[in-house]
């Protein structure tokens, strides 16, 4: 842990021009510095930097704070990683004051971790981009799917090679002991690779640390699954990482909206033709963490899936845990047999956006859509429907937007407004019994 003397020290080196200025960049007016804002699009600059003050503020958007907080705010840097980021730029020596001795060995163990991650990681690129199979195999395989090299780069992109052991021996002759490979999944308990034969994704953190990782396979195969991922672990818990994130996080906070989509190569067919704010929930459904994480970035979301029953089943699922964290949602199904790759693919980023546009339904118009197809004319099925509709609504923290909803539902379903009202107080009495 930082020993808070340091804090201190490092809070009153800290010259916000500095450390906005690694930013930003900005220029002098009158005793203070101006540029564009890096938290929402302008094109005449309203960001102010008060050399005095020792602070940001912006005119336009209204963000504003000291330098801990820019880091915070901009890179989404923890407290003490932006308290090292700064000490590091003054020449600061960090005082670390005791963690407790299970606290040292457990920092310890995910630092190992993560060097073995992204030792792996680095690994998976050199099959990829320096081996002969490699290339004839895995980079055939990206190129025929249209990826290109900037894409497979950005991505980390890799190839496990066809060898049964080609990693283990490796690793292993670099001196990464083998119960640690075998903690990632790296490697099986015979001592051979986990992966074989596969093009590789990496998954990373939200500082862009690699942490795990999954395989697709090459050829349609009955017996193996088309995808494998790494076990969880103590760097990788699956309910709190959304791929993509890291590439996606600055494009997200541009746009103040967060596409999410089902695949990998979604992901990276989008992010691709320039629709960059992307992540995916990686065929899972969608955990209350990981709409956290993007709520650090944006209070808007739009669940974008396959048409299909399950693609319905898994955004009815996402929509009510976002309105439960107070976000606004969207939710935009695909057509036929489309996934955003192949949709994207076929129409271009032009046509993907106009579709986007005409079909981002809200969640209400959303449920109303999928579910009534067979109830108009049945009224228990339709009163069964504006009761789901109402769950819903009632997730949401904010009242005032709760009842903006209440009112869109009266008028879709033509229902009278305070008959909902009374029905939704109903559903919150119970909640809140
Ligand atoms: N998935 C998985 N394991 C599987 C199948 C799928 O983890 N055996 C996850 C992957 O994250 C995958 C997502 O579910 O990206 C969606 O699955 P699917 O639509 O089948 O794959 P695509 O992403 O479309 O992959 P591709 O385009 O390569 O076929
Ligand atoms: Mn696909």
């Amino acid at each position: 842990m930082i020993a808070p003397a340091s804090v201190e020290r490092v809070l009153d080196a800290a010259r916000i021009e500095d450390i906005v200025g690694d930013f930003v960049r900005l220029r002098k007016r009158g005793a203070n510095m101006l540029g564009l804002c890096p938290f929402h699009n302008e094109k005449s600059p309203s960001f102010n930097v008060n050399v005095t003050g020792n602070y940001f503020k912006c005119f336009g958007c209204g963000k504003g704070g000291n330098s801990v907080q820019f880091l915070m705010e901009h890179e989404q840097m923890s407290f003490p990683e932006a308290i090292r980021y700064i000490a590091d730029k003054y020449n600061i020596t960090l005082e670390e004051v005791d963690a407790s001795p299970e606290q040292k060995v457990e920092m310890l163990h995910r630092e190992k971790l993560l060097e073995i991650a992204a030792y792996a990681r680095k690994h998976y690129e050199q099959e990829l981009w320096e081996t002969q199979e490699g290339k004839n195999i895995g980079m055939s395989y990206f190129k025929e799917r249209g990826f290109l090299d900037t894409t497979i780069k950005k991505f980390q992109l890799g190839y496990s090679s066809k060898e049964r052991d080609s990693f283990a021996k490796k690793a292993k002759l670099d001196g990464f002991p083998e119960d640690h490979l075998q903690e990632l999944g790296l490697i099986n308990k015979y001592g051979n690779d986990f992966f074989n034969d596969r093009v590789m994704f990496t998954i990373h953190d939200i500082s862009g640390r690699p942490v795990a990782f999954a395989g697709r396979i090459l050829i349609k195969s009955e017996n193996s699954p088309k995808y494998i991922n790494s076990p969880e672990s103590e760097i990788y818990k699956k309910s709190k990482v959304l791929y993509g994130l890291y590439q996606a996080r600055q494009a997200i906070r541009k746009m103040d909206d967060c596409i999410i989509v089902e695949g990998y190569t979604d992901v990276l067919a989008m992010a691709q033709s320039g629709i960059e704010h992307v992540v995916a929930s990686s065929g899972t459904a969608l955990t209350e963490e990981q709409i956290k994480l993007i709520h650090r970035f944006t209070q808007n979301v739009t669940i974008l899936y396959d048409g299909d029953p399950a693609g319905i089943k898994a955004a009815l699922r996402g929509l009510d845990m976002v309105l439960e964290q107070d976000m606004n949602v969207k939710i935009v199904l695909l057509p036929g047999k489309h996934d955003p790759d192949s949709f994207i693919r076929e129409s271009g980023a032009e046509g993907f956006l106009s579709y986007l546009e005409q079909n981002a339904s809200d969640f209400i118009t959303f449920k109303a859509k999928t579910l009534s197809e067979d109830s108009k004319n049945d009224p228990i099925r339709k009163a069964a429907l504006i009761k789901d509709v109402l769950e819903s609504i009632s997730k949401i923290p904010d009242t005032i937007k709760r009842s903006r909803y209440l009112r869109e539902c009266a008028t879709l379903f033509d229902i009278d407004e305070t008959l909902l009202v009374r029905e939704l107080n109903q559903m919150l009495k119970k909640v809140n019994l």
